[in-house]
This record gives C-alpha cells, structure tokens and sequence, in this order.
C-alpha cells in the first residue's frame, strides 16, 4: 500500500481525493479543517435542507457535540449490558433450530435476527415491526432506484415513532430523543435524523461485518479449531477480524474548508475527500504483513471505526455483540459447511459496505 515514492493521497477528480495511508488518515480524521457538513466548506446545500433529517454525520462543531452526547447514554457499557445479556440464550436457540433443520442461511436463520433484536430494543422499535423496517434500512443504503423511497419511508417510519414515544415513552432511545424534542433541547429534524442515523449505522454494520467474519472462519478449518481450543482469545480474534474485514470501507465525505496539507500532497480548500479505511487497515507501514490474517498481531488500534470526533460511538457495543454471536457460532461451525461454491455466492453492496446477500450452510447431525 506504501511503495517508496507514491503519495498516500491522490487526487481521483477534479476537486477530489482519497487518502489511502494509516497515518493520513488519522492525521485527516482529527484535523478540523477537514469538515462533515459540505455548507461549511461553501461546496454544498447544508444537509438540513435534503428533507431527511440532521444527524451528527453530517455536522461539525457544537452541534455535533450535542446530538452525540444525546446518544451516549443509551450506548454506554452499562446500557449496553441489558442488550448483550439475552444474546447468549437467544443465539443457542436460533442455531439449535438451524442445527435441526440441517441447512438454513446463516444470515437470515442467525446473524441478522440476533443483531435485529437488539437495535430494535436500543431503538423502542415493536417486535412486529423489527423485521420489515431492518429491510427497508438496509434497502436505503443502496445506490439503486430502491435507495431513494426506502430512505424516505424509513425516515418517516422513525419520524412517527419518536413522536409516539411522545404519548407512549419506553425505556429506550426513541423515547430519550422524544424526551428531548418536548423539552427544546434538539428540533424535529436532528430528533428524526438521530433516529434514522441510529438504525443504519447499528444493523447494516453489525450485520455486515458478522457476515464476513462468519464467511472468513467457514473458509479456514484450521483456524476454526484453533480458536474453539482457546475461547480466551475471540476478543482479540474479533479485532483482527476488524482490522482485515474493515466492515465500513469509507467514511462519510469530509470537505477541506481551508487547504491541506497531507503526506507531501496539498488537498485544496473546499475538495472533497474520501477516507479508505479498508486501505488503511491493510498499510504495510503500520500493520507486518496486512494481507495476513494474524490474530497474534494483538493490535487493536486498527481504523475500522474511524478516527477522531466521528469515531463510531458503537464500537464498544458492536464488539461486545459480535463476541456473543461467534463465541455461540465458533463451536457449531465444526459440523457446518458452505453449501454452495464462494464464486456463486450473491452479494449485497453499497458506498460504505459489502457483504454476502446469504450464506448457505449445511449442517452435519
Ligand atoms: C461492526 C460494526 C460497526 C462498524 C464497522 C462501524 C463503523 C463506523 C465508522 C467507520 C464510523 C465513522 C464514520 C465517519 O467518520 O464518517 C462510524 C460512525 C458511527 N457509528 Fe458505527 N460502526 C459499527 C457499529 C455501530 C453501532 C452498533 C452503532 C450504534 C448502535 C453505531 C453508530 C454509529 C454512529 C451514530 C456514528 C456517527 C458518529 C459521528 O458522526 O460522530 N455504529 N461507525
């Protein structure tokens, strides 16, 4: 990634760039000339005025202060504790009736309905409701005609459930931002787009990032029974597992507001830049070997969850929920096969992140 002589940062259109090194992109994702709200940068409409809400991807500063304390409570390791608890018994369950049936998708039969539950407890999302709004989530996400109206109808479904939760107040964060609305500490558009931000950067992730770890531990026998030899060490196999898959590819778009200066290349004021985290996770001036799937590097300051202000606020979360799911999969997986050939698996794709649409396991009884 870091041959002598090649910039770090290169330019890919006309008021573009990409910044592909470790230490780029860290030095980028704390430099606050480097900006999330294009306005501010006087390149752009303020996201305020897309019809879809603010969320703090979107803004710099205090506002962005405000909107992430908003949600911190409801992802601290406390908080976390009521969501993380259920999942051992839930996992058992969900692979024991996959276990009977003798084949089923990993994804649709285990991943996605253990992550699903808990978003939708963190959110106050009904039970019945979980499984339609989670499609139309990750539908949103997608760069196809679909993307648009499913953003749309998400962001109108999350809109009315904070303001139910106006009337009908849970123990969740639907009811924190609702709490808040009544109250003037945050308006109608950063209440809903909190809401709708909070829903996509918990599932789609979460979800993703299970689906290749599962994928990448089903392709590798050998790993798989080292690993159910030693439990101790799935946290730091996670990590690694981070670090190599790099689940978010990118960032969301930063904007120079004055010019840059960055690994010998000047990135000029109001150019856009995009951060590949997957190419930072792989630089060869940081990480020994980066192509190499090696939980003994026991390195856990890779960038798969940003860097700086933005650096995701679920990471704790998403780690510990990842933990549950493999450490209930990880044994299973010995009687568990692929059942299609890797060519002919269909993916699902977008800016941000690609995973399996499914994966279909056999399961030897
Ligand atoms: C494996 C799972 C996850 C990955 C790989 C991931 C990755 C990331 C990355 C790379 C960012 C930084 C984006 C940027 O700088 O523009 C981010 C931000 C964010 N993430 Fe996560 N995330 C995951 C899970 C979660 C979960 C479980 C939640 C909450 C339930 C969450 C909520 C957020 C929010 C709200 C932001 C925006 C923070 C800000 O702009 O200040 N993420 N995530």
């Amino acid at each position: 990634m870091s041959a002598p002589g090649v910039s770090r940062v290169q330019q890919i259109g006309e008021h573009a760039f990409v910044v592909l090194g470790y230490e780029p992109a860290r030095q980028i994702l704390s430099d606050r000339r480097a900006c999330n709200n294009p306005s501010t940068a006087g390149v752009g409409e303020d996201p305020a005025h897309n019809g879809r809400g603010v969320s703090m991807q979107v803004c710099d500063g205090a506002q962005h202060t405000r909107l992430r304390a908003m949600i911190a409570p409801a992802l601290s390791p406390k908080a976390s504790d009521a969501i993380i608890a259920g999942m051992p018994a839930h996992a058992e369950a969900l692979l024991a009736e996959l276990g009977e049936h003798g084949s089923g998708d990993l994804i649709e039969d285990y991943i996605a309905p253990l992550i699903r539950r808990g978003i939708g407890r963190l959110l106050g999302i009904p039970e019945d409701d979980q499984a339609r709004i989670l499609v139309i989530a990750e539908d949103s996400t997608v760069a196809d005609e679909t993307g648009a109206p499913a953003a749309d109808a998400l962001y109108d479904y999350m809109s009315a459930l904070v303001r139910s939760k106006i009337e009908h107040p849970g123990d969740d964060l639907c009811t924190e931002l609702a709490r808040a609305l009544t109250d003037g500490r945050i308006d109608e558009a950063e209440a809903f787009g909190t809401a709708t931000l909070m829903i996509i950067a918990g599932y789609d992730t979460t979800v993703g990032f299970l689906a290749m770890a599962a994928l990448t531990l089903l392709l590798t026998p050998m790993l798989r029974q080292q690993l159910v030899a030693d439990p101790d060490s799935n946290p730091i196999v996670v990590e690694e597992l981070l670090r190599f898959i790099t689940p978010t590819k990118g960032v969301w778009t930063r904007f120079a507001t004055s010019d840059i200066e960055i690994d010998g290349t000047t990135i000029p004021f109001k150019s856009q830049i995009i951060v590949d985290l997957m190419a930072a996770n792989r630089d060869s001036s940081r990480f020994d070997e980066p192509d190499v799937f090696n939980p003994a590097r026991n390195d856990d300051k890779h960038l798969a969850f940003g860097y700086g202000t933005h650096f995701c606020p679920g990471a704790n979360s998403a780690k510990r929920q990842s933990l549950a799911a493999l450490n209930a999969l990880l044994p299973r997986m010995e009687s568990m096969e692929l059942s299609v050939p890797v060519s002919e698996l269909q993916w699902h794709q977008n800016r941000f992140s690609r995973r399996p649409l499914t994966l279909p396991v056999t399961i030897q009884r």
